[in-house]
Order: structure tokens, then C-alpha cells, then sequence
């Protein structure tokens, strides 16, 4: 039997679409992508699997009615039907993108499944799925991944993740998509890369969202990670507006409307454009994956169900020029980070969310592996002192032109928090949530989007306990925040190690994503790069990998 969980059926006119031509730039590791027509231009996808059952999707262009059929195979050859999901349609409507999803059931766990669509006959590209395991688990092969950019570059390093041989589970952490306009964040090269955005207008609509979502979904390299794999996905910020939290985001005006209405707009695209299941409220909240004997899975909602107001530095206690040698400065920023910062009642993941990975994290405490999905770094970060560290011509032309970049300068003179949206501006919650996670008699591996930079992080308590270690993925495109830092000769992940004992590594370059692989004995992350993004053909290499082992004294990591 099937679930059916969305069928909307006509979202859109294509007319106002505009479907980016293949790019005319191409490498030496694979063929010109092929111009996409036919009904099945946005690929298929699937998600959310538990042991028997996973969401499939895929959508039709110039659905004019007919007959739909969802199949799903023991192989790839569709010879070994277990899953039939079939309809019929008349449409009044032509020309018009359909989204389609439905839940197949029935499966058999730990198993290989291949799934695609008929319509009226026309198969969809046929994509590979996997149910999760029960009991004794070998090996669990999982890829990392956030801060897809369509505009800023392309999408290489999905086309690495669709490479990986085995892959169980993609976990996406947010930032599948920008809400920006064609001239906004990352759009320099859009023209040239032929990756400018639709619709070019900042997305505030519910047909805003679903053209953008329509948009990606054209993305061949991303077509290929869909169909290697079954996603587990959570949005963080981007996917409604930059530095959200329950009642507003940065990026969002009165001008612009009510903000609820934006979100919910948002994340109903967000789940008619994805093989997610879907809350009653759009929202949810944790999603938990138990991967056999072997690991629990908890992936965190961060962004709407309970996070305060990120702080910003307008309540900075002294001026950013102030002297740093001073006493009585060092202890205003300390009263600061302790009284405005530390503030007890500010959250990011609420109480109920924190008793949620308790609890999961207690029931999984015979397991080898406890693994929190987050979407931004969670261990301690502090901004090294850029006076020291730059060049004195740049700090000069810094300091003439750019005001807000020249306070954060001066003030990073002081021990300033480096993200304030991440874990580092909601440290109360952060120590309770790994008081939780002690009470629970767990320890965990934390993953972490949104810095579009690497780490390899020790999570620490206040306490000196610690509570497990972090991997924080780079992004598939989007820039790093070092990276148009004219400053040759500097680099800014050793100041960021040297200037934190719990930073283990830091790459403030690379594109790429994180290749994890669990045993019941180790846990090994594999920062996986590509050599660029500004063109199709690309080398992939590898900026670290990590291994993390039980010894007698908790959880031990060694570079490998
Ligand atoms: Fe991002």
C-alpha cells in the first residue's frame, strides 16, 4: 500500500520559467550535462528512510494529465517489482510544473532499492534509495554536505558525493538553497558561470520559493546526489531568509510582509521540491534516524521552532577602539560575554528539543555511536586578533573604506565570540544541552553546517568535561568568509587553531564535504575537496581525515 503525502498538483506556469542552458565550460572528468526536455527535467529524489518505508519524488514539466505510476525495484533492470504506486489524472492545465511524492512501504531493511516514475509510459531517471538497518551493523557509509549556491559556482562536489560508492544516507544541513536576489550574495560570477538565479527578485512568495527550488533542481550535479542516495534533510536559515529565528531574520522587512507568511510559504515549497516527510506545521521538530545496533541519529531543527534573536554587536559594551591592554575593558567584555551572551533564558534548540536528544541519546546509550546533525559549529570559537595578523596597507585601506569591517577588526583585538549565530551566542543552552547529553550517560559526534569552512572540534563544557568531538563541513559552493581577504602570506585557519584549544583543524578554503563511514569500532570523517568550482571539470582530493576511537578514557580522535 502507499501513503500518498502531498499532491498538489499544478504549482506553476513554465512560462515564467527560465531554465539555464548547460554552461558552456567543461572538464576532463565527465561529458557536457545534456540539454534537459522531456516531462522529467528536475531528476527524482528520495529521503527520510526508515526500515521499511522511504519518500520518493520527482517532477513533471508540461503535466497535461494521465497516468503517473511510482515504481520501486530489487534491481536496476525494474524486473523484481516491490512497490506500485499508480494514478490516473485529467488536467485542464497544460504547460505547468507537477511535484510529486509518495511514501513507499513495505521495504525490506538494510536493502538496495531503485525507484522511478512512468509517465503515460515515459520513465524518469531511474535513482537508487536504501532502507536503514536493523540489529548488527558492519559498516554505515554517510555523506556530509551544506550551503549549496547555485549562483556562486557549480555544483562539483554533489557530482563527488554522487561518486561515493555505498552510500547509506546523505545528510544535507541546510542552506540547500539562497534566498537572495540575482544581484545578491555570491552573485559575482553568476553571468559568466551562466548560474543566474530564477526569479531574480529575492524570494518572498510561495511561488518564489517553488521557482528557485525549481530552479536547483535542474542542476545536473545535484540531480546525480539525489539519485545516488536517500537524503536526510534540514533546512537552516537561507531556506526562508539569512539569520532567522521564530519571529523575524535578518534579511527580512515590514516592506516585505508578514514574516510567519514568508516562513510558511518558504517551507511548503521546501517540502513539495523535497523527499522529506512532512510535520503538520511544516516544521516539526528533531528528525531521528536509528541506524541498526550501531549509531542514533539526531538531526536538530534550529532555526523556528525556539531560537532567540541572534545577537549582533550593537550592544558591544566599549568602543571598537578601545585600548585591549586596559583592565577595565577586558573585564566590561567579560561582564559582556557573561550577562548579555551568556544570558540563561536564550535558546536555539528549546527545552523540548534538548529532552528529545536526551532521550534518544539515553535509549541509544548501548550503541557505539551517538551522532547530533546540526546546522552551525557548535564548539567554542574565538576571532584571532586581526591587528596583529594583518598587513598594515590592508588594515590602512580597511580603515578608510569600510566601517563595519574595520570595527570587527578592532574589536577582535578583545576575546570576541567568532559567529554569534552559531553555538557561541546561545552558550547557556549550549551547556545545558551537554548536560543532557552527560545525564544520558552519552557522549556524541556532532555534524555542522553553515560556516562554509571546515573543522575538526573537541566540544568542551564548562566543566572541562568533554562531551564528544565535531565535524563541521565546508560548503559545495558557497564562499568562505576568508576567502576575498586580500591579505597573501596570512592564514586564517592557523590563527583560528592557534587562537583555540578546542579547534583541532580549520580550512578556510575548500569547497567540499565531509565522507563519513561508522563501524562499531571507529568513526572516520574524510574531508573531501574539489579543485573548483568556477568550472565543470574538477579533481577531488582530500584536506584531512579523522578517526575516532573508545579508549578507556571516552572518545579518542587521531588524524589518519
Ligand atoms: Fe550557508
Amino acid at each position: 500500500m502507499s501513503i500518498r503525502i502531498t499532491r498538489r498538483g499544478a504549482l506553476f506556469g513554465a512560462s515564467g520559467l527560465a531554465f539555464a542552458a548547460a554552461a558552456c565550460s567543461s572538464g576532463p572528468r565527465r561529458p557536457e550535462p545534456e540539454p534537459q526536455t522531456g516531462p522529467f527535467r528536475h531528476g527524482v529524489a528520495s529521503g527520510e528512510p526508515d526500515q521499511s518505508s522511504v519518500v520518493l519524488w520527482t517532477a513533471i514539466t508540461d503535466d497535461a494529465g494521465g497516468e503517473y505510476v511510482f515504481q520501486v525495484a530489487a534491481d536496476e533492470s525494474f524486473e523484481t517489482i516491490v512497490f506500485e504506486d499508480r494514478e490516473e489524472r485529467t488536467y485542464v492545465t497544460s504547460n505547468a510544473i507537477s511535484t510529486f511524492k509518495v511514501i513507499a512501504t513495505g521495504l525490506e531493511p538494510a536493502t538496495t532499492y531503485f525507484y522511478r516514475m512512468l509517465f503515460n509510459g515515459i520513465s524518469s531517471p531511474v535513482g537508487r534509495t536504501r532502507t536503514l538497518p536493523v540489529g548488527a551493523v558492519a559498516r554505515f557509509n554517510m555523506a556530509v554536505c551544506s550551503c549549496s549556491n547555485y549562483p556562486a559556482g557549480y555544483f562539483n562536489a554533489y557530482r563527488e558525493l554522487a561518486n561515493t560508492p555505498d552510500l547509506d544516507l546523505v545528510l544535507h544541513l541546510g542552506d540547500y538553497l539562497y534566498e537572495y536576489s540575482a544581484d545578491g550574495y555570491a552573485s559575482e560570477e553568476a553571468e559568466r558561470l551562466d548560474r543566474v538565479v530564477d526569479p531574480r527578485h529575492e524570494l518572498i512568495s510561495y511561488g518564489d520559493y517553488a521557482r528557485r527550488h525549481a530552479l536547483y533542481k535542474t542542476d545536473p550535479d545535484l540531480q546525480a546526489a539525489h539519485a545516488a542516495a536517500p537524503w536526510l534533510m534540514m533546512w537552516d536559515d537561507h531556506e526562508v531568509a539569512n539569520d532567522a529565528w521564530t519571529t523575524g531574520a535578518e534579511n527580512h522587512n515590514e516592506g516585505e510582509g508578514v514574516y510567519e507568511e514568508r516562513v510558511y510559504n518558504a517551507m511548503l515549497a521546501y517540502h513539495d521540491w523535497n523527499p522529506t516527510r512532512e510535520p503538520e506545521d511544516q516544521i516539526g521538530t528533531a528528525r531521528i534516524a536509528e541506524i541498526g545496533d550501531l549509531a542514533t541519529l539526531v538531526v536538530t531543527e534550529s532555526r523556528h521552532v525556539a531560537r532567540d534573536q541572534p545577537m549582533d554587536f550593537s550592544t558591544f559594551p566599549i568602543a571598537d577602539d578601545a585600548d585591549p591592554d586596559d583592565p577595565a575593558n577586558r573585564q566590561a567584555i567579560a561582564d559582556w560575554r557573561a550577562n548579555e551572551i551568556g544570558r540563561d533564558d536564550r535558546e536555539m534548540l528549546g527545552a523540548a528539543q534538548i529532552a528529545q536528544i536526551a532521550d534518544a541519546f539515553g535509549a541509544a546509550a548501548g550503541k557505539p555511536w551517538r551522532l547530533l546533525g546540526g546546522q552551525v559549529i557548535m564548539g567554542r570559537v574565538e576571532t584571532p586578533d586581526m591587528i596583529e595578523a594583518l598587513p598594515g596597507w590592508l588594515k590602512f585601506i580597511v580603515s578608510k573604506s569600510d566601517d563595519l569591517a574595520w570595527g570587527y577588526i578592532q574589536r577582535s583585538q578583545f576575546d570576541i565570540p567568532f559567529n554569534l549565530d552559531a553555538w557561541d551566542g546561545y552558550v547557556a543552552e549550549r551547556e545545558r544541552l551537554y548536560d543532557a547529553v552527560r545525564e544520558a550517560g552519552s557522549d556524541m559526534i556532532a555534524f555542522a553546517g553553515d560556516s562554509h569552512n571546515f573543522w575538526t572540534n573537541q566540544l568542551m563544557d564548562d566543566d572541562g568535561h568533554r562531551i564528544g568531538y565535531e565535524f563541521g563541513t565546508t560548503s559545495i559552493t558557497s564562499p568562505s568568509p576568508f576567502e576575498r581577504v586580500p591579505a597573501p602570506g596570512v592564514s586564517f585557519s592557523r590563527l583560528i587553531e592557534d587562537k583555540n584549544p578546542d579547534v583541532i583543524r580549520h580550512n578556510d578554503r575548500d569547497k567540499g564535504f565531509i565522507r563519513v563511514t561508522l563501524t562499531p569500532e571507529a568513526m572516520e570523517a574524510d574531508f573531501v575537496t574539489v579543485s573548483t568550482i568556477r568550472r565543470r571539470g574538477y579533481t577531488a582530493g582530500s584536506d584531512s581525515r579523522w578517526r575516532v576511537t573508545r579508549g578507556s578514557d571516552g572518545l579518542e580522535i587521531d588524524a589518519i
